[in-house]
């Protein structure tokens, strides 16, 4: 199992270019099912994700072709299967997005339900109750959900019961090609959703209210494959700008997309840093200064990202006085926590709520990744820790952070991967 071995220093200083964004990648990717034609989707991040998104799509029987641009070619024009089998669905939750889409087009979909994971449990009512109003036949058994509809799918009014992003994208994706109006209320307003809408409408789809939290959709017969171009990563770009600013050091982000971060842009402000958004790139300098504390309760769009929660809690572990970070989103996303402290953070949880005095340093010792984005806090507490910190179970950081030893190196961190048992 691949560990990675950093050792804390200076500032880090440089240029790191954005990869596409996961959470708008892998939706776009299912999304290709719905075409009775090839799609060409461009700036694809190179992650075991979406590797397992393109395995799923082949084994349906979809036409994948990748190029070295990482443009990846999809054709659904012909499917042999409507299954999506445990063995991917376990192994990547929004393996659950195809059943959207193979149920809009071909009235059947098997799809194994995806397990909770390390940060909650994540049920999935809320699609299929998105589904159900649309007309479909479902019975969960043996862990799959059977979704079946005689006919086309019926367009419906779906009021969410809380904002979910994937929920949001897979009755989206059913409603396309539903017969008749559908409306989505209390929809999720993320920008990967945003994304998703731009790509179904080049499709050819008919979609209102983009980007607001109520979508209304006008079904058509069919939709005709697209090129398209996934957005850059927000959550990324944010998590090497806080790279930058918890030592103190400078970073520009290219290929970034400054007007999806405003709330991420605004708390590294209050954390003493400079930021200077163009159009496609954010830079930040926080001039060797220590970062001051900074309360963070996190929301859904367009509120404080959970994706950050974690980088944020490193950053404020070593930050000017002390802070508050409140979890809304999910039950169980403050492992990274335990590991911090392990470095000498002084963090206590109060139920949701985790209570940071910020300390003058952190000092190195193994420690372990638990989920995606607790682990890249991991990495950015061992770049300013003193001495060599070793952090194991690192494949949940490549599933989310594309070339990570690359893009830390180029803003001079000291990463070596170590292959170990
Ligand atoms: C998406 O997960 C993202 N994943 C997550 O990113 C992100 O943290 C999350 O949205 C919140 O922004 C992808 O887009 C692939 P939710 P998703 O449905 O859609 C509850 C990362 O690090 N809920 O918005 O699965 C759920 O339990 C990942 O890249 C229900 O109760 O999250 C949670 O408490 C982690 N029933 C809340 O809603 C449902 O049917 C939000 O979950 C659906 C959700």
């Amino acid at each position: 199992m691949d560990k990675l071995l950093i050792t804390g220093g200076g500032e880090l200083q440089g240029n790191v270019r954005v990869s596409g964004a996961k959470n708008a990648a892998l939706p776009i990717l299912a999304a290709t099912l719905l075409a009775d034609g090839p799609s060409q989707i461009s700036n694809v991040p190179h992650l075991h994700d979406v590797t397992t998104m393109i395995a799923l799509l082949g084994s349906l029987g979809a036409g994948v072709t990748v190029d070295e641009s990482m443009t990846i070619e999809i054709d659904a024009s012909e499917l042999t299967s409507q299954r999506a089998p445990y063995e991917l669905v376990k192994t990547m939750r929004a393996s659950f997005l195809v059943l959207g889409p193979l149920l809009a087009r071909f009235g059947a979909a098997e799809v194994s339900l995806p397990g909770g994971c390390a940060i909650g449990a994540r049920p999935v009512d809320q699609h299929l109750k998105g589904f159900a109003a649309m007309g479909a036949q479902i019975d969960v058994k043996d862990g799959y959900v059977f979704a079946r509809s005689d006919g086309r799918l019926k367009g419906a009014r779906v009021v969410m019961d809380m904002v979910t992003v994937t929920g949001t994208e897979n009755v989206l994706m059913a409603a396309v090609l539903a017969e008749g109006r559908s409306t989505i209320e209390n929809a999720a307003r993320e920008p990967e959703v945003t994304d998703l809408c731009e790509y179904l409408i080049a499709m050819g789809a008919r979609i209102e209210g983009v980007g607001s939290d109520t979508l209304i959709i006008d079904g058509v017969e069919r939709l005709t494959g697209h090129p398209y171009t996934v957005m850059p990563d927000r959550v990324e770009c944010g998590t090497y700008l806080v790279a930058a600013a918890i030592t103190g050091g400078r970073v520009k982000c290219t290929h970034a997309r400054p007007n999806t971060m405003s709330a991420v842009l605004d708390k590294l402000r209050a954390a003493g840093a400079e930021i200077v958004e163009a159009d496609d790139s954010i830079s930040l300098d926080m001039y060797g200064a220590r970062p001051k504390a900074v309360d963070i309760r996190t929301a859904p769009y367009p509120g404080f990202p959970t994706d950050m929660q974690a980088q944020f809690v490193a950053l404020n572990s070593i930050a000017e006085g002390a802070s508050r970070v409140t979890e809304t989103i999910f039950e169980n996303r403050f492992m990274h926590v335990q590991e911090l402290n392990r470095l000498g953070a002084d963090i206590q949880i109060d139920g949701n709520t985790a209570v940071i005095h910020g300390v003058d340093r952190l000092a190195a010792a193994p420690v372990m990744a638990t989920d995606l984005r607790a682990s890249f806090s991991l990495v950015l507490a061992a770049l300013v820790a003193e001495g060599k910190t070793l952090i194991d179970r690192i494949y949940h950081i490549d599933r989310g952070y594309e070339c990570i030893e690359e893009k830390l190196a180029g803003i001079g961190g000291e990463v070596q991967r170590v292959s170990g048992r």
